[in-house]
């Protein structure tokens, strides 16, 4: 992989925006020099670090022996203990005076609110664990859950890790060949579904894409389903059971039974470079420190937050940000089924008004829809009780992070840009709210434990302000242990861009640190899009691609979008047999759509005669990406096999 082009535009700015003196004096951390020590103690002695803060922040049924062994590049942490992840979410504040307070509060699209407290949410956890027991379910079995923002949504999480259940949620946004291909890859012997999830008034129809699902997959055995929209389902006799009728008979009380610190917790499929969506593994102990004691502190949270995340639980950020890491703190979490303009472009701002909400953790690709929809549905609304915004997903343009500031935050609250990625498991580089100047488009620094250094080719750090490869240096409790059944990958993927290295993890990113030290991510430089915020292998489309009838070869390539980021474009050759026309275009969007999902859908498809390739027959995406994104292409072409090509690509219409 070369060093991309992107490195020369980097950003300055100037601007430093200090915690006010109102937030730090309230701030879970604020003293600058018990920050500079226990950060300093983090990376020099992280056993020690670790170890007291498992103790600390976990409920262990038996302590650790041990807090770390590494051999690159696998890790173990906390080898020895024994806890139970559902209980670190829900037993541990019964009895305390958390016990009646609001776990979860729930707004349906359609305007419908449910409040659940902590001892309600521990009823349902325990009533679906008997559940699962019931169906045959066992420790170590995998289930898959494919259902919209609700409460049920976190009760099946949370359920699985009670019984030691392998979850993986997989996003509603996503097609039935979609999830076929994510239950094959794990096996899942269950299914929790819904008849349907609200989303811009109309019902998406969750059930049906899993009947189609699995027709294809051998391994389900039972589909729960839950009763959300109430529009028609078909119920298969002996597979599929009503969520309610399950619930009614079951008990209320569950005994949690303790599991290894390093038992598996969930799957979370995630686009590589390569066609097949990688099963990212993360497991319980460490994963569960690194999202509550990451949320603790970049959040601030307080006894009296309500939180609200606007992230599916389908992404990484839904199950740390919105289950794990804020459970296990106590705190209040606010779900959102819908769209977020939905009946009005006002929504979310509505919502934070009439629930009271203190904290907003969302992305840049939503800041600048709301940017575009306008001004005057933001000042409908007082928002006075917010205190903490957060960004996630990618980097924030400063306009964006400006209009966040003054719009939403009306200058008053701290902007926490927070750098992760599924595979991180928690939050990696990011301002502590009480401590650290901000300054609009950077992550700021790394949070405890972590050693991130921008990198060259050989894994060598570079000076200030150069660009290079974001690289993590030493090992983190929530990182992935492994890509489900393909170990083989999870070390050529993360663990080999750097000879003679093997224990420094490469993210993919592109980054640059400024002479403050504070890090300024680029994006990615592999075959990885981020298209409003979501992953999407260039290579997964592709191969979504080709497998039309009338597809020979296809390309995918990102282009610079105002709004999401990045938009997909892709240039297809058809087969001999089959003629361009907008009809088929439409074709293979709708083609794409069903093998992926709407998410993955190109907003851009351009036929071409052939496509650049180098000698040796690789796909020249480069070109093609220079050409989506100027119109013209002036890269180096030494490599090109055939010039003709390229003109002929020019004076294709789009
Ligand atoms: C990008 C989401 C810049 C990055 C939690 C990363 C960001 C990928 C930021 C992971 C940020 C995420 N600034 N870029 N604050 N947060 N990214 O796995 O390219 O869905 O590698 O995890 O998103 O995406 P993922």
């Amino acid at each position: 992989m070369s060093t991309p082009q992107i490195f020369v535009s980097l950003q300055k700015v100037g601007r430093k925006f200090k915690p006010s003196a109102a937030f730090e004096r309230l701030a879970n951390l604020a003293d600058p020099m018990a920050y500079d020590q226990l950060y300093a103690e983090s990376v020099n002695a992280p056993e020690k670090f670790w170890g007291r803060q498992a103790k600390e922040h976990l409920v262990w049924r038996k302590p650790f022996k041990q807090v770390l062994e590494w051999k690159p590049p696998h890790v173990q942490w906390f080898l020895g203990g024994k806890l139970n992840v559902s209980e670190n979410c829900l037993d541990r504040h019964l009895g305390t005076a958390r016990e009646n307070k609001a776990a979860i509060i729930f707004e349906g699209e359609p305007g419908d609110v449910r409040t659940i407290t902590y001892k309600q949410l521990h009823f349902h956890v325990c009533r679906l664990a008997h559940i699962l027991e019931n169906t045959g379910i066992k420790s170590g079995d995998r289930i898959a859950i494919y259902l919209p923002m609700i409460p049920e949504a976190v009760i099946a999480m949370l359920a699985c890790a009670r019984v030691g259940a392998v979850h993986t949620v997989i996003f509603g946004g996503f097609s039935a060949e979609a999830i076929k291909d994510r239950i094959n890859d794990c096996q899942a012997k269950l299914v929790i579904t819904a008849d349907g999830g609200w989303r811009r008034g109309k019902v998406i129809e969750l059930k049906a894409n899993v009947d189609r699902a699995v027709e294809g997959t051998p391994t389900v055995q039972t589909v729960l389903v839950v009763k959300r929209c109430g529009n028609e389902v078909r119920m298969v006799e002996g597979r599929d059971v009503w969520w309610k009728e399950a619930w009614e008979g079951a008990p209320n009380r569950h005994d949690a039974k303790a599991f290894d610190a390093e038992h598996p917790l969930f799957i979370l499929y995630t686009s590589g470079s390569t066609g097949k969506p990688k099963g990212v593994l993360h497991t319980s102990a460490g994963y569960l420190l690194g999202a509550k004691l990451s949320a603790h502190y970049i959040f601030d949270l307080k006894e009296t937050d309500r939180y609200f995340c606007s992230a599916d639980i389908g992404w990484i950020t839904g199950h740390s940000y919105v289950v794990y890491g804020l459970l296990s703190n106590g705190s209040t979490v606010f779900l959102y089924e819908g769209a977020p303009n939905q009946p009005e472009p006002d929504r979310f701002w509505s919502m934070i008004d009439r629930h009271g909400l203190t904290i907003l953790y969302t992305a840049p690709t939503a800041i600048r829809a709301f940017m575009r929809w306008g001004d005057n549905y933001v000042l409908r609304h007082r928002l006075d009780s917010l205190r903490l915004l957060g960004s996630v997903g990618e980097p924030i343009n400063p306009e964006a992070w400006m209009w966040y500031h003054t719009m939403i935050g009306k200058k008053k609250c701290p902007i926490v840009d927070t750098w992760w990625q599924t595979e991180t498991g928690s939050i990696m580089i990011s301002p502590l709210p009480g401590i650290t100047p901000t300054k609009p488009g950077s992550a700021t620094l790394p949070f405890f434990g972590i050693l991130p250094k921008v990198v060259d080719e050989k894994g060598e750090e570079v000076p200030r302000n150069s660009g290079g490869k974001l690289a993590i240096m030493q090992p983190w409790p929530s990182m992935l242990r492994t890509l489900w059944g393909d170990d083989d990958r999870f070390k050529q993927a993360y663990f080999s861009e750097f000879p003679g290295k093997p224990g420094v993890y490469f993210t993919g990113d592109g980054a640059r640190q400024d002479e403050d030290g504070y890090f300024w991510i680029v994006g990615r430089i592999d075959d990885v899009l981020n298209v409003s915020g979501h992953r999407i292998g260039t290579a997964e489309i592709e191969s979504a691609l080709v497998s039309h009838a009338a597809v020979a070869e296809a390309a995918a390539v990102g282009r610079p979008d105002e709004l999401k980021g990045q938009s997909l474009v892709v240039f297809v050759t058809l087969k001999s047999t089959h003629t361009a026309s907008d009809e088929l275009k439409e074709a293979l969007r709708a083609h794409v759509g069903k093998e992926i999902g709407s998410l993955a859908k190109p907003d851009t498809i351009r036929f071409a005669a052939g496509l650049p390739k180098t000698r040796s027959g690789k796909i020249m995406r480069r070109l093609l990406k220079e050409l989506a994104t100027s119109g013209e292409i002036k890269g180096d072409t030494t490599t090109l096999e055939d010039f003709s090509v390229i003109s002929a690509l020019k004076s294709d219409e789009e």
